[in-house]
């Protein structure tokens, strides 16, 4: 059976920008018959929140619980929690070894993010360092795809890099994973920039009814539907962007037609919007309710996948240790 492995870092909530954009794929993928592992990835959470980690530990669990919500099922797939797996920060340090300091430094998600967290001091080695553990987190499951954005392209390129250097350093001990892209829709937040927590725009998979619609009916839409008798232009309006990552074909057609014409309200479209929004939230909250009410459940799923991992991991580490020939029993 093919492994897939993935990671999360638990940051904050997940809202529905996470969930078409990753953890839907991470579903199907379950369904599809692969040997699933996804993860909590604690550890690197704390590379930009070592300042303050107490929240990393509350939100690694809200997010295994947003997870069983979505669907996966810790019977068919591996759900673990990256700090309860300590062989992830042995094959870390082995790989950091053998990892040429200008290929981090290089790495465009580096720099970019330390121009975005600007108020934050990123100018530590575990930050420099967040490819080598994210290589040590895919390689020690032997991991043939990884789910991901294409934000995180040159990360799995750089896993591939650091795979070939050590089997050639010490023979063929890891595969190459390859990326799984995942072609979801860019979902954007209410204010029509990107759904993102910081931007203060999500949606959160824990948001009730009322709270999603309270924050679809006061979005602005195109400036020119003054009144319901002006005509507007879809393609300048917020809502429609969340159409489209929402709604199909044929009844977005409509909706172009009626707003181009003046034949919906723009309410009437963000009920149409909200109803389809809700397809997709109205089974996870079902199960999250149900999840919710015994998070001493969730708990237990963590720490018995981190055993299941660990078991893996372990196997893989015993063969790394051989490879290097340091004192070995
Ligand atoms: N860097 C990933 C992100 O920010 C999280 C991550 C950590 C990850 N380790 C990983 C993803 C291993 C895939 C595989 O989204
Ligand atoms: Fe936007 Fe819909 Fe109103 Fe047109 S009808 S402006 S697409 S909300």
């Amino acid at each position: 059976m093919e492994r897939i492995l993935s990671g999360m870092r638990p940051t904050g909530q997940l809202h529905l920008g996470n969930y078409l954009g990753a953890l839907k794929s991470w579903v199907d993928l379950q369904e599809e018959g692969y040997h699933c592992f996804y993860f909590i990835a604690d550890w690197h959470a704390l590379t930009t929140e070592y300042a303050d980690p107490s929240q990393v530990a509350e939100y690694s669990m809200e997010i295994a619980l947003d997870w069983m919500a979505a669907g996966l099922d810790p019977e068919r797939s591996v759900l673990f929690l990256q700090s309860k797996v300590l062989e992830h920060a042995e094959l870390h340090i082995l790989l950091s070894m053998i990892t040429p300091v200008s290929w981090l430094e290089r790495n465009p998600t580096y720099k970019e993010i330390r121009q975005e967290l600007k108020d934050k001091d990123l100018a530590t080695y575990g930050f420099l360092g967040y490819p080598v553990l994210q290589a040590a987190d895919i390689l020690i499951y032997k991991a043939h795809y990884v789910p991901v954005g294409v934000d995180q392209l040159p990360h799995l390129e750089l896993t591939r890099e650091i795979a070939r250097r050590f089997n050639h350093l010490y023979g063929p001990v890891f595969p190459e994973p390859k990326p799984k892209l995942t072609e979801s829709p860019k979902v954007p937040g209410v204010d029509g920039r990107k759904m993102s927590k910081s931007y203060n725009n999500a949606i959160y998979l824990s948001d009730s009814p009322e709270e999603v619609w309270e924050k679809i009916r006061p979005m602005v839409t195109d400036t020119r539907r003054m009144r319901k008798t002006d005509p507007g232009e879809p393609e300048d309006c917020p809502v429609f962007d969340l159409h489209k990552a929402l709604t199909p074909q044929d009844e977005r057609e409509e909706i172009i037609q009626g707003c181009r014409r003046a034949s919906i309200g723009c309410i009437e479209c963000k009920r149409i919007l909200y109803r389809h929004l809700m397809e997709q939230l109205d089974p996870i909250h079902e199960r999250r309710g149900k999840f919710k009410a015994h998070p001493e459940r969730i708990m237990e799923v963590i720490i018995e996948g981190s055993k299941r991992a660990k078991a893996e991991a372990s196997v893989t580490m015993e063969e790394v240790r051989r490879a290097v020939k340091l004192w070995h029993p």
